[in-house]
């Protein structure tokens, strides 16, 4: 079994042990100057979610088994951000440096018909990363920004966009073959194989950013939507026994208070601008939902649902007891 990085790896010996996680680092934000200190330490000063970061790392050196056990560590919002860093590093810096480098190799001021349509290639492909990555940047980023903002969206899911996600790689490894095997450089050979090597590392670094998006993001998500998905089920029992202890309607609660001042039958549809048989159905309605069918246990209910206040309903028994002792 590898030996997996953890909290107290020195991050100069992951760097050492594995150079091509130079380039995590900096879409982490973790500048270089990393003393002997460990990676708890250094994610801790960046500003970094050790475990997201170790699960990166782990992933992109050891492959997707190294962090199985441990997707529900994973920070889904400090993953995003390194996928984002990760788009713009692809569409700001590296394309636009392999097109200046292989302008400069292939020697289209000779109008040599293969060097120009390889730049053609070469242009069509930057394109469509762009198109792959800003899709990513505005759809599906938007819509996990807003799980984690507690928004789940019945109508979509993750495995969308899995099921369409294609690797972005692969027109690069045809580009690098039609180099290799068909392209006679007129010019500077050196400059070529140079920018032969940045396609190569292009194109892996390519390969394992769709294999992290596929293998760790997609089900970190995941397991964000089904938390989501189980708080709405909780949220919805909630408001069940919400009905359960407010279940009358606004009108029932109006035919209550007026009970519960002693208005007769007639009062009530008289105070309410309704008929008897509304109010009687009310009161039955009432009684049926309460499980209440006396007036003192009504006087109860309201007094305790706030419906009513007890000096209220005191005053209101004094002036009627009065008036019928005159
Ligand atoms: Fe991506
Ligand atoms: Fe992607």
């Amino acid at each position: 079994m590898p030996s997996y990085y953890n909290d107290n790896t020195k991050m100069s010996d992951i760097i050492c042990d594995a150079p091509q996680l130079l380039q995590m680092m900096s879409r982490f934000g973790i500048p270089l100057g990393v003393g002997d200190r460990s990676v708890q330490e250094i994610c801790a000063t960046a500003g970094v979610d050790t475990p997201t970061f170790l699960a990166v790392a782990n992933f992109m050196r050891h492959g997707s088994d190294s962090v199985t056990q441990h997707l529900d560590q994973v920070s889904v919002s400090a993953l995003m951000t390194y996928l984002k860093n990760a788009h713009d590093y692809y569409l700001s810096f590296q394309l636009p440096a392999i097109r200046r480098k292989l302008l400069e190799a292939i020697d289209t001021a000779q109008q040599n018909d293969v060097a120009l349509l390889i730049l053609k290639f070469y242009d069509g492909y930057m394109g469509e990363v762009r198109r792959h990555m800003e899709y990513e940047n505005h759809k599906i980023f938007t819509y996990v920004e807003r799980l984690l903002n507690g928004t789940y969206d019945k109508n979509f899911k993750i495995d969308c966009f899995a099921r369409r996600h294609t690797g972005i790689d692969k027109k690069l490894q045809e580009l690098k073959n039609i180099i290799i095997k068909y392209y006679v450089p007129t010019g500077d050979g050196d400059l070529l194989n140079y920018v032969l090597f940045d396609i190569f590392n292009c194109e892996a670094d390519l390969r394992s950013h769709c294999q992290l998006e596929d293998e760790l993001f997609v089900p970190a998500v995941g397991i964000l939507e089904e938390q989501l998905a189980q708080q709405g089920l909780c949220h919805s029992e909630k408001t069940g026994d919400k009905t359960v202890t407010d279940p009358l309607s606004e009108r029932e609660k109006e035919v209550v208070c007026c009970i519960v001042r002693g208005m007769t039958n007639k009062e009530v549809a008289a105070f309410l601008f309704i008929s008897i048989n509304t109010v009687l159905t009310h009161r039955k309605n009432i009684s049926r939902k309460l499980n209440i069918h006396s007036v003192s246990g009504l006087t109860i209910y309201a007094i305790a649902s706030g419906l009513v206040d007890v000096k209220e309903l005191n005053a209101t028994a004094n002036i009627k007891k009065a008036a019928s002792l005159r």
